[in-house]
């Protein structure tokens, strides 16, 4: 049993400290915003993560899991403390550090005995020296710690088993025993480790979701030539998916990656790379496609409605993903924005985001589910691939409609069931039912 200091309760650290909780230890964690940490004390869930408020009531109960806004209190007999603070878009693309900044100075001045400083949050390469100057240059007296990374590779909406069960941990620090020590706390989660330098984990981190970002804008740059010649996406993407050097993962062709991290690190690796004098083309072509992605799909809308001025179109599904309601970077904030400035009338329905999407789109109007949000719809855009919109009553759906257009995003329904029930559907890159709708018309 470790005793362990987490700083920052959103979706990542909330979720590694009661992991780390559950793993037996005992977990202080800490955030500056107090109306999180009183509503966690009440048992109140800031996030919105499958499993997570049972697991952190069980281990609260069980007295491993303490809340805190003080960093004394958190640091008193942690010996690690783990960053997990947001480390979002700078105006020019960088990662803006000022959390992280702010961390590591409260660290120097609260810490009162030797610590390993783990960091999670995704960082530029070489912060993790930064962070270990920052610490000297501010803590009171000398008081010895050493500075690991160990980059969170955890799925929204799948957080918690994502955690427990990784496909690898890496760790990477110039102080070999404190990244042993970081080893041995992540041992039960029984996966390999891969110990490296600081900047080689830090880098490690940024490749991944780079690379996950690529196979997405692949398949949607294939799904867009799939169109122009009349072939099916999901066919060719179950296709190439067999070859185990391709993979099946992250080749839905639809709308793109959103979300709080592929944009901003795929943007900040790109910064990084331009700030060294080096011409990072090929990300610059993954969010090019990504962008063009979601502009495509109200253009589809368009060609099947006509002017938007004046139609109703509803967003079935609102998150950037199933599973969260997190609304960063989510598609359909761009999409309702798209609609709202050619004209159109929106209407929205989302399982679990609509209390963080009715502040981010006031001109939205929200519906109480799939068939209110289709009543009197022009078009309805799918852009969650939430379960329960798999099993939608089709028939009511479609009677429920204006005019029964729907414009899939994320190729969740198939196109001939769809004309089966009198729908005018696209999804994204079945070419193949546009050749045979043409070759039976
Ligand atoms: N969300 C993900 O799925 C995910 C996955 C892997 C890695 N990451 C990375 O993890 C980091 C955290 O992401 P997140 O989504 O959990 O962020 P988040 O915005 O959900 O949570 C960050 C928390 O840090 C707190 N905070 C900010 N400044 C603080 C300070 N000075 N002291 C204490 N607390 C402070 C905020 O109040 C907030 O509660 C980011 O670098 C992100 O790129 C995120």
């Amino acid at each position: 049993m470790k005793d362990i200091a987490v700083v920052g309760v959103g979706y990542v650290g909330l979720v590694t400290g009661a992991c780390f909780a559950d793993l037996g230890n005992r977990v202080v964690a800490l955030d500056i915003d107090a109306a999180r940490i009183a509503g966690l004390t009440r048992g109140e869930m800031p996030i919105y993560e499958p499993g997570l408020e049972e697991l952190v009531e069980r281990n609260v109960r069980a007295g491993r899991l303490h809340f805190t806004t003080s960093y004394e209190e958190a640091l008193r007999s942690a010996e690690f403390v783990f960053i997990a603070v947001g480390t979002p878009s700078g105006v020019d693309g960088e990662a803006d550090l000022q959390h992280v900044r702010a961390v590591a100075e409260s660290i120097a001045r609260a810490m009162t005995r030797p610590l390993v400083i783990v960091n999670k949050s995704t960082v530029p390469v070489g912060t993790g020296d930064w962070v270990a100057d920052i610490l000297r240059s501010t803590q009171p007296k000398p008081i010895p710690f050493a500075v690991v990374s160990c980059p969170e590779f955890l799925r929204e909406g799948s957080a918690i088993t994502d955690f427990m069960s990784p496909a690898r941990t890496v760790l990477g620090s110039l102080d070999a025993d404190a990244a042993e020590k970081v080893a041995q706390l992540h041992l039960p989660l029984r996966a390999p480790i891969v110990i490296t330098d600081l900047r080689t984990a830090e880098m490690i981190k940024y490749a991944s979701n780079a690379f996950l970002a690529t196979k997405i804008s692949f398949i949607n740059e294939i799904a867009n030539i799939c169109e122009a010649l009349g072939a099916d996406i999901k066919e060719v993407a179950s296709g190439m998916g067999y070859d185990p050097r391709i993979g099946r993962a992250f080749l839905e062709a639809g709308l793109g990656y959103g979300g709080s991290c592929f944009p901003k690190d795929v943007l900040a690796l790109a910064y990084m790379a331009a700030e060294k004098g080096r011409h990072p083309q090929l990300l610059q072509a993954v969010m090019d496609i990504n962008a063009d992605s979601r502009r495509r799909i109200v253009e589809r809308a368009q060609e099947l409605l006509g002017a938007l001025g004046g139609k109703t179109v509803g967003l079935l599904g609102l998150t950037f993903k199933p599973n969260t309601d997190d609304m960063r970077e989510a598609p359909a904030l761009e999409i309702a924005s798209r609609l709202l400035a050619e004209g159109a009338v929106v209407r929205a329905y989302d399982p679990v985001g609509m209390p963080r999407a009715t502040t981010l789109l006031p001109e939205v109007h929200m519906a109480r589910d799939a068939y209110d949000l289709a009543g009197g719809c022009d078009a309805v855009i799918i852009c969650t691939e939430w379960n329960e919109f798999k099993n939608l009553d089709l028939q009511r759906l479609h009677d429920a409609m204006r005019q029964p257009i729907v414009v899939d995003g994320r190729n969740i329904y198939d196109p001939a069931e769809m004309a089966s029930y009198g729908f005018h559907y696209r999804g994204v890159g079945r070419g193949y039912d546009l050749t045979r709708e043409k070759a039976l018309a």
